[in-house]
């Protein structure tokens, strides 16, 4: 099964685009993988590898090229020995063009169904930064995909926390669109009205009314007791996952205070303290990246020192780590009994997303990789992104295909009858 993983961060200059790289280079050794630069104006995945580019985006929107024929592979002189053969990439056009920096939706969806048609085990994206549709939209309905943040960049981890609330709202604002199954076959206007209203109140963070979804479950209970909206909204939060890279790690105590804390702490007061957190792991802070990338030789393609390579070995521990170790085991499909009272679910926290717990899943962590070498921390990451896979449903991390929102509304409500385009939310 194709999976698509994107890489998206609130900000750029948080490493990205070297993460998304090394990514991809790491997961062609497990399968053929491609990789997108989707950084609209940037450029930068070719400007950091030093292979010759014949076609690119720009060939796919302007010169009628497939996908297909717009990739790169790696020039013999960065892989002389034939490592990453089951790498590509496809470049971002050599200057601004209009179709990708202003990417209308016809282009976007176009775009979209060409990704969903390349033929690979692993696409990854490297999108841009920031929070529009060019973002959102490549990003799946059901998690966040990777999160790359640092503890250089305060700013940035609040704005990723701002992609999780963005996704959370859109799978919401689908699911109580006008003419969704929940208001019944008359439509209930009094309802649907009400609960958008509170959702706008939850969404505007000047609005002190509801500060966060949680609040915002228990005013939907007071009003009108148990509910299938209360249900519906407690299932998203329970069902969405939260993953994450820090980049630039400077140990423990550092990364935790200046980043995940206050990623976590943002996520409780504006958005839910029910979402599930994995730490897929951390790249550490080494100018060996940062040279290898002006080189325009990313780090996984330097030339490999013997005592280096030791991937086996990071296979062989992440499958002898127990997953609660990894913080894996809550991360479930969603029951399928309803809980005891709906007053116990809403106001149950998972314990996997308490501040307290990701300091211990670091410590953790910290105790089996702490020593590892650069390049050995995406090895690590890229099993453990593997791992999520193996072990979860498809809908949990790494999506399948992209969806347009017309598709998601549908995917949304199997049940009700086609909707005209024009009545989507
Ligand atoms: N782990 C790291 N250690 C040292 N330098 C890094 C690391 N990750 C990225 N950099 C450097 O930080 C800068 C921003 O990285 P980049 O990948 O372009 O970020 P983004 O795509 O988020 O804008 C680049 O100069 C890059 O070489
Ligand atoms: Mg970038």
């Amino acid at each position: 099964m194709r999976r698509i993983i994107s890489i998206s961060s609130g900000k750029g200059g948080v490493g990205k685009t070297t993460f998304a790289i090394n990514f991809a280079l790491s997961l062609s050794q497990v399968a053929p993988t491609i990789l997108l630069d989707l950084d609209t104006g940037t450029s930068s995945v070719r400007n950091t590898i030093d292979t010759p580019v014949t076609q690119d985006l720009y060939h796919f929107f302007r010169r009628g090229a497939r996908l297909d024929e717009c990739l790169t592979t790696l020039d013999a002189r960065l892989d002389p020995a034939g490592n990453f053969k089951n790498f590509a990439f496809v470049a971002g056009p050599r200057h601004v063009i209009d179709e990708i920096t202003n990417m209308r939706e016809e282009s976007r969806w176009r775009l979209m169904q060409a990704i969903n048609g390349l033929d690979a085990r692993y696409i990854v994206l490297d999108l841009k930064a920031g929070l529009d549709a060019n973002v959102i939209d490549y990003l799946p309905l059901s998690n966040s995909s990777i999160l790359v943040f640092t503890p250089h960049h305060p700013a940035a981890t609040l704005a990723a926390g701002d992609i999780v609330k963005s996704l959370l709202f859109r799978k919401l604002r689908f699911i109580f669109a006008e003419g969704s199954p929940f208001f019944g076959s008359e439509g209930n206007e009094q309802h649907q009205a009400m609960i958008n209203g509170l959702l706008n109140q939850v969404e505007d963070v000047y609005d002190e009314r509801l500060k966060n979804l949680d609040d915002f479950m228990i005013d939907l209970y007071e009003a009108l007791g148990d509910n299938p909206y209360l249900r519906a909204i407690s299932e998203v939060l329970n069902s969405f996952g939260v993953y994450f890279v820090l980049n630039m790690f400077d140990g423990i105590e550092e990364s935790y205070q200046t980043t995940i804390r206050p990623f976590v702490e943002y996520l409780r007061t504006y958005v839910s303290a029910k979402l599930h957190l994995t730490n897929l792991g951390w790249v550490v802070n080494d100018a060996r990246i940062h040279e290898a990338n002006c080189q325009r030789r990313p780090i996984l393609l330097q030339t490999l020192n013997r005592q280096e390579s030791s991937v086996d070995a990071i296979r062989r521990e992440i499958a002898s780590l127990e997953s609660s170790i990894l913080g894996l085991e809550n991360m479930r499909v969603p029951e399928s009994a309803a809980p005891a009272s709906i007053l116990d679910e809403l106001t149950r926290i998972d314990p996997t997303c308490t501040v307290e717990r990701q300091l211990e899943i670091l410590q953790h962590m910290y105790h089996s990789q702490g020593q590892q070498r650069v390049r050995e921390n995406f090895a690590y990451i890229t099993h453990r992104a593997l791992h999520v896979m193996q072990h979860l449903p498809p809908d949990s991390f790494g999506h399948p295909r992209l969806f347009s929102p017309l598709e998601i509304f549908d995917q949304l409500m199997p049940k009700r009858a086609p909707i005209e385009e024009a009545s989507l939310p």
